[in-house]
C-alpha cells in the first residue's frame, strides 16, 4: 500500500498511480470504496477509441492495493487488444473487487458495484472473470444497463471461451504435429474453473491425456473425478512431461522461472495476460 500522510504532500508528477496509467496510456481509472458493503474496487479505461470499453469484473483477494491496480491496467489495456483484433467496435476496459470470492459477495455488494459501473454513462460495459458469476452479473444489473454475460441472454461466456481455447488449441497442434487430433495428446490445464472445467471436459472426449491442477482443493478433486483428470501439484504443472500447456487461472504464468521448466512446445489456455512480461 502507498503510504500517503497528508495528500498535500504527494507530488502529481510523481504519482505512482498517475505515472502508470501514462505507461499504459490508459484514459480513466475509477476508484471505487463503499463502507458498508465492504466493496474496494478499481475500475480501468484503457481506450475507447473503437466504442465503449468491454471487460469483465474480477473479484480476487488481492495482497495490497498495488498487485490490485497492476492487475487491471494490464487486464484492461489486453481488453483493447482483444476486442480489437475481434473486428469489434469496442474498447477494452475492466474492473477489480478486491476481496475473497468465496467469503464476501453479497447483493449489496454488487448493487453497488453496479451503481459505480453505472456511474461512467456506458463509457464501461461489464461481464463476468475470475470469481464472478452471472448471478453476482444480475445484481449489478439492477443498477445497470451497461453489463452483459446475464442469464437469459448472452449468459454465461465461459463455455464459448472454452471453445475458442480448444479449437486454437487444435489449430496450432495442426501446425505443430501435423493433425489437429489431441488424441493421446497430453494436456496440462491450470486452474480449473468455469473455463478450466469445459476445457477439460472437451479434452477428455476427445482422448487426450489429460492433467490438471487448482488451488481450491475440492474443485480440483470434483473436476479429477468427473473427466478422469490426473492431479499435479500447483508448480509441478510447470515440469511434467506434457504436449500442451493450458493455463486457465491468473496470468504471468509464463515467466523467467517457469519458461525454462516448460517441456511443452504449445502453450494455448484461457487466461489473460500469460506473459509476465509483454
Ligand atoms: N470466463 C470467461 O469467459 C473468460 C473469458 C476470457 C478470459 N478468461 C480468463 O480465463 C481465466 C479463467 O477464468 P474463469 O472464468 O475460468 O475463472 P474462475 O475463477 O472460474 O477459475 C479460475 C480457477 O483458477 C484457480 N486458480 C487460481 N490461481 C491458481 C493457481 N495459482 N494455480 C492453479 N489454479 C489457480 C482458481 O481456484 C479457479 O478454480 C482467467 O484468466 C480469465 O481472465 C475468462
Amino acid at each position: 500500500m502507498i503510504e500517503v500522510k497528508n495528500i498535500e504532500d504527494t507530488n502529481l508528477a510523481e504519482n505512482p498511480v498517475i505515472a502508470q496509467m501514462g505507461k499504459y496510456n490508459h484514459e480513466q481509472l475509477l476508484f471505487c470504496n463503499d463502507n458498508e458493503t465492504g466493496l474496494r474496487a478499481i475500475i480501468a479505461v484503457h481506450n475507447t477509441t473503437l466504442g465503449p470499453a468491454l471487460g469483465g469484473t474480477r473479484m480476487w483477494n488481492y495482497k495490497n492495493e498495488i498487485e490490485a491496480l497492476n492487475d487491471v491496467l494490464r487486464l484492461s489495456r489486453g481488453m483493447t487488444y482483444k476486442n480489437s483484433i475481434s473486428g469489434l467496435n469496442l474498447g477494452g476496459g475492466k474492473a477489480v473487487i478486491i476481496g475473497d470470492a468465496r467469503a464476501m459477495k453479497s447483493e449489496a455488494l454488487f448493487r453497488r458495484f453496479g451503481k459505480f459501473v453505472n456511474s461512467l454513462a456506458g463509457k464501461y460495459i461489464t461481464a463476468e472473470d475470475v470469481g464472478v458469476n452471472p448471478l453476482d452479473m444480475t445484481c449489478v444489473s439492477m443498477e445497470t444497463d451497461h453489463v452483459v454475460g446475464l442469464p437469459g441472454k448472452s449468459g454465461d461466456p465461459s463455455p464459448v471461451t472454452a471453445h475458442g481455447t480448444y479449437v486454437g488449441m487444435k489449430a496450432c497442434a495442426k501446425e505443430q504435429f501435423g493433425s489437429d487430433s489431441l488424441s493421446g495428446k497430453k494436456v496440462a490445464v491450470q486452474g480449473v474453473g468455469h473455463v478450466g472445467e469445459y476445457l477439460v471436459e472437451a479434452l477428455s472426449k476427445e482422448g487426450a491425456e489429460v492433467y490438471i491442477t487448482d488451488i481450491h482443493e475440492p474443485t480440483l478433486k470434483r473436476v479429477a473425478d468427473k473427466y478422469g483428470a490426473k492431479v499435479v501439484g500447483l508448480d509441478e504443472i510447470y515440469e511434467i512431461d506434457m504436449d500442451i500447456y493450458a493455463p486457465c487461472a491468473l496470468g504471468a504464468t509464463i515467466n523467467d522461472t517457469t519458461l525454462s521448466k516448460l517441456k511443452c512446445s504449445i502453450i494455448a489456455g484461457a487466461a489473460n495476460n500469460q506473459l509476465q512480461q509483454e
